[in-house]
């Protein structure tokens, strides 16, 4: 099949998204498929070998049968990209347009989530004030640790809110958990094996332990009970499910004995082969080429059902 792969983006993760599409080209061709690469510019131009792009609502992406998106990030990972690819008229891998929006969305997720059960931190917006101390206030929209302030004193609330709302006017405030970071990938209705994040500098998971080689280490299995560790795949999956995802998400979560809470849930997690998505994966028995094959597939009959209702 003739796959185009999106890469690059508008969003602060530009560069991390060029990273995970280079590997996802080279596991589609691995897995014997046609690969047309799409670079989109910071400056939100989409080109091909070069030339820019015009695109025609119902006219497809280059005669691409599946169009795999591989950004991060506002302007790829929340549903803007899903709606242009509604509107070509092309099946593509991951949620669609809502879901999306709703991931993308840390303080959405959250309220769509807290009704039915999912363990979660305390959270509130920033006119709720802080959630204790320590607390962590993110911009609700972003990624990557981009933005992030883990707040210690009341003093330095208000200027960790500035910096958050310089990224997003949405902001999130978030009481602190003291549990381990255990994450999950789900590819269609299958839940890998949880990884268990650890943090190799003396800081927590910000962007320099997550993109410098050797800041983090991801130990599979996680060191948790078999209790916590079947409440976590059985919550990722509800999670996935409730949030109306497709396709493929990592989720995360703090893990404090048998205290398992959800953090959050990626719709279009870190994609190289190294990256947690795959790595979990490849620990559960499934390599990376099948991963993205089986996506491709998962968006293929997606599009089929959707296309098949009336509307
Ligand atoms: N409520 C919290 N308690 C403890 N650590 C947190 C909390 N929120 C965030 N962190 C730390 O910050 C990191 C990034 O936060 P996260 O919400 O996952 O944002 P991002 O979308 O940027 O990955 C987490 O992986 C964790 O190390
Ligand atoms: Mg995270």
């Amino acid at each position: 099949m003739r796959i185009a792969v999106l890469s690059g983006g508008r969003s602060s993760e530009h560069e991390v998204s060029l990273n995970s599409g280079a590997s996802v080209r080279e596991g589609l061709a691995a897995a014997g498929h046609d690969v047309v690469d799409v670079r989109l510019e910071r400056d939100g131009t989409w080109r091909h070998d070069g030339e820019e792009l015009a695109l025609h609502p119902a006219g497809g992406l280059l005669d691409a049968d599946v169009v795999f998106p591989v950004l991060h990030g506002p302007f790829g990972e929340d549903g803007t990209v899903q709606g242009l690819l509604e509107l070509l008229d092309v099946p593509y891998v991951g949620s669609g347009v809502a879901a999306s929006a709703v991931c993308m969305d840390k303080l959405l997720l959250k309220d769509l989530l807290e009704p039915h059960d999912i363990p979660q931190v305390a959270y509130g917006r920033p006119e709720d004030g802080p959630q204790g101390f320590p607390c962590w206030v993110k911009p609700a929209r972003l990624g990557s640790s981009v933005g992030i302030v883990k707040v210690e004193r009341e003093e330095d609330f208000e200027a960790a809110v500035a910096e958050a709302r310089s990224y997003d006017p949405r902001v999130i405030v978030e009481a602190h958990s003291d549990g381990l970071e255990v994450e999950c990938s789900v590819l269609g209705d299958q839940v890998s094996e949880p990884g268990e994040i650890v943090v190799l500098g003396d800081g927590w998971y910000d962007y320099e332990a997550k993109y410098t080689p050797g800041g983090m280490a991801l130990e599979v299995p996680a060191r948790i009970s078999d209790t916590a560790r079947e409440r976590l795949r059985f919550l990722a999956l509800e999670a996935f499910t409730l949030a109306g995802c497709s396709g493929l998400a990592r989720v995360d979560f703090f893990v404090d004995g048998e205290t398992v809470m959800l953090n959050e849930l990626n719709t279009m997690p870190g994609f190289t082969a190294t990256s947690v998505y795959g790595k979990l994966w490849e620990a559960s028995g499934v390599p990376y080429a099948d991963v993205v094959d089986r996506l491709v597939a998962l968006a293929l009959s997606r599009y089929e059902a959707e296309r098949a209702a009336r509307y």
